[in-house]
């Protein structure tokens, strides 16, 4: 057995809200003891998305052996277990649910402190794990599914959202126009891929900007366009060369990203700068960022890509910093599927009434 210190704390973190069964042990919130994830792609390729109800299912289905093998590999037993983290929200009700509830009922039956995290407090908290010296404050930029965010993190759970979506985020961007082009599910990684053998000036699709604040996100547009590019092209009986369409578009998201974040470090004054969230696995994107922030002198800090997809270490990790803080759920604790970013993750909890 894995020898601890008394004053260590060990969160055993729970993920389900979306399509990754994930259990994770991690120690002061830094240290990854174990990070078992169980991913359900394959089986959602079939529908070339996420069906929601087949989500929850199979969430049902494994999340007690996804459980017991992060508590195998990282060589502890839920005695040892100082709190358990669990996202409540943002994601699929049904999936949420899944993991909520298994936390609750560990929580209760094993009488250990019960801990809800916000998803995205998850995303931007891979930082911590992947850089042990990196503190607050500093720009986070968070690429998901479902949300595309500037946020200053002025301290551990405490946000101020600078700039959002106002329309897809940039992951819903990346999937959608993977399937027009026929790449399916999941796109993000697929456009990545085939993008390494395409032109990314090819095709010029636009760049759009939000006229009331300059650190908004707009993707919608940008899917009309090569939605509208593939029509004209089979209109003309033109041949699509899907790895030209992938590089281009993919470019054009990565610019807005880019130019959003760096304008957005350095007009707050800044030096520091992160990335987090699915999206902010892509290559490309990390060579862009990687290149932009070294000519701007910013340190930039990005999770491995298997931090930056959905996984419970990142989970324990936000949770940690919520637990020294003293946030405790109740038995209360329900999915929020909207649950908002708010600029103080904690004080939610408290505004609920939560105990
Ligand atoms: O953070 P995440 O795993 O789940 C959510 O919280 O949504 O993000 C999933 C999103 C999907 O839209 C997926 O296509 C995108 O991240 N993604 C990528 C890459 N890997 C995942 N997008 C671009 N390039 C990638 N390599
Ligand atoms: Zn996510």
């Amino acid at each position: 057995m894995e020898q601890q210190n008394k004053e260590d704390v060990l969160i055993l973190a729970i993920e389900t809200s979306c399509d990754e069964t994930a259990a994770s042990v991690v120690k002061n919130g830094r240290e990854v003891l174990s990070n078992v994830i169980y991913t359900q792609i394959a089986l959602h390729t079939l529908y070339g998305g996420v069906v929601p109800e087949i989500a929850s299912r199979k969430h049902i289905e494994k999340i007690n052996q996804v459980i017991e093998e992060a508590l195998r590999q990282a060589e502890v037993t839920l005695g040892d277990i100082s709190a358990i983290a669990v996202t409540y929200g943002p994601g699929l009700v049904g999936a949420l649910l899944v993991g909520v509830s298994e936390a609750k009922a560990l929580s209760f039956a094993a009488g250990i402190p019960l801990v809800g995290v916000h998803h995205i407090s998850g995303h931007i908290s891979a930082n911590y794990i992947e850089y042990p010296e990196l503190e607050p404050p500093f720009v986070c930029m968070v690429a998901s599914g479902g949300h595309s965010h500037l946020v200053v993190v002025k301290d551990y759970g405490e946000y101020e959202i600078i700039g959002r979506t106002r329309d897809d985020a940039a992951g819903e961007a990346f999937d959608k126009v993977a399937r027009a082009i026929g790449l399916g599910y999941p796109g993000g990684p697929k456009i990545d891929r085939l993008s390494r053998e395409g032109n990314p000036d090819a095709v010029s699709f636009p760049r759009a900007r939000v006229a009331e604040n300059q650190y908004d996100f707009s993707f919608s547009g940008l899917k009309s366009a090569v939605l509208n590019y593939l029509n004209s092209c089979q209109m003309k009986g033109e041949e699509i060369n899907q790895a030209d369409v992938a590089a281009s578009f993919q470019k054009a998201v990565i610019d807005v990203l880019v130019e959003h974040s760096i304008h957005a470090v350095k007009e707050f004054g800044y030096d520091r700068f992160a990335i987090a969230g699915g999206v902010a696995s892509n290559s490309s994107l990390r060579a862009a960022f990687e290149e932009q922030c070294a000519g701007q002198g910013i340190r930039f800090f990005h999770p491995s890509p298997a931090l930056c997809t959905d996984n419970a270490a990142m989970i324990g990790a936000a949770g940690y910093y919520e637990y020294i803080k003293g946030v405790r759920h109740g038995y209360d604790l329900n999915a929020v599927p909207n649950l908002k970013l708010s600029e103080n993750t904690s004080a939610t909890v408290a505004d609920k009434g939560f105990s």
